[in-house]
């Protein structure tokens, strides 16, 4: 798609390409965005936007597909070829932002569960890229054949990004404990939640790697949470509105050495509308505090919520046995097991963030 035409006044530059479309852009963004002012290595801008006088468009002319435009007062000229004007062209209302648009999910997907081989993983830079990119796409990727090795976790997280460590430590070990502080800690059934939703941000990836799991149950469910949501946004928009609108405050107190607390919807939503955190967590949340003309819709939203998380016809359900390791997306999928009665079974867990793994995700895909 060539270009065909520019023409311009003091403030806009119009461009018509050869498929019938055309874009405005404004000569200010165009002189913010010319192309020598960038570092040619880091590909930082080298000035401030505070540093120009008030620019406007003094001539535009177009040869072959690359136009010139002269700004004034400085007398300054930039090129833009027809690619770096498609590439950044005023957003589209289908634009995704810096990642694809999530892959929704629901107990269909329980078919096509598959366990990526770890050896072949760390030694195949592509079929490491599929794996991450199902834990972003999805929000999980499952992993086997691992050394039952404490400590391990910490080599899959090098793998793509950096542990985020917390009051509990860089890794922390799940299983069940005498005196348990969490009931994580226990064998007793654990509903569908997210982790940490008393922190800000609230960590963007979770890892359980499993060491030893000789229980007769203690399987573990992830449902989508997004799917959920969007399910809820369709079916009963105006829950789906007071539960992305009204916080909850959520609190972890730990002696006197911890007192975090957030105070989010449990559908944060960004600036499009789109779902890009869920925080879902009853034993962590605090009193609602929400007016009194709210409180009862809300209550029947929040039962909404709940009910579909725990639907099974939602989640998928399989076991994690020693050397086999999940990653899932804490801001989107929920986690949960069943209980168990009898039976050693110790997991060890990490959180990690999400800009690294796409950031490892962009790398990979620009070495092929
Ligand atoms: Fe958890």
């Amino acid at each position: 798609m060539g270009i065909v035409a520019v023409e311009h006044d003091r403030d806009w530059l119009e461009v018509r390409f050869e498929d019938g479309t055309s874009a405005r852009f404004l000569g200010t963004w165009l002189r913010d965005n010319i192309t020598t002012g960038r570092h040619r290595d880091a590909g930082q801008r080298t000035f401030d936007i505070n540093s120009l006088p008030d620019v406007t468009i003094a001539a535009a002319s177009l040869d072959a597909d690359t136009v010139t435009v002269s700004f004034a007062p400085e007398g300054l000229d930039g090129t833009y070829d027809e690619s770096w004007f498609r590439q950044h062209r005023p957003a589209q209302p289908t634009d995704t932002g810096i990642t694809p648009l999530p892959t929704l999910w629901d107990a269909e997907q329980q078919g096509s569960l598959e366990f990526a081989d770890h050896p072949t993983l760390v030694g195949d830079p592509a079929r490491l890229h599929d794996w991450l990119v199902d834990i972003r796409d999805l929000g999980f990727g499952l992993l086997e054949n691992l050394p039952t090795t404490p400590g391990l976790i910490l080599e899959v997280v090098d793998l793509f990004g950096y542990v985020r460590e917390t009051n509990y430590g860089g890794v922390f070990e799940v299983r069940d404990e005498p005196e348990p502080a969490n009931l994580a800690f226990t064998k007793l059934e654990i509903g569908m939640h997210t982790d940490n939703p008393y922190r800000d941000p609230v960590p963007g990836l979770q890892i359980l790697h499993c060491l030893v799991n000789e229980s007769d149950g203690g399987d573990n469910r992830l449902v989508d949470g997004f799917a959920v949501a969007e399910r809820i946004r369709s079916d009963h928009p105006g829950a789906f509105e007071l539960l992305t609108t009204y916080p909850v405050r959520f609190r972890y107190l730990d002696g006197d050495s911890a007192d975090l607390q957030a105070y989010k919807p449990l559908i944060q939503l960004d600036t499009e509308g789109r779902i890009v955190c869920i925080r879902y967590n009853s034993r962590s949340a605090q009193a609602f505090a929400m007016p009194a003309d709210v409180m009862a819709d809300y209550y029947r939203a929040y039962r909404i919520l709940g009910e579909l998380l725990h639907d099974p016809g939602a989640r998928i359900e399989f076991r994690l046995d020693a050397g086999q390791l999940m990653a899932f997306d804490n801001q989107r999928v929920l986690h949960g097991r069943t209980a168990y009665t009898t039976g050693a079974r110790h997991l060890q867990g990490c959180y990690a963030d999400k800009d690294s793994l796409h950031s490892r995700i962009r790398v990979l895909e620009a070495a092929r």
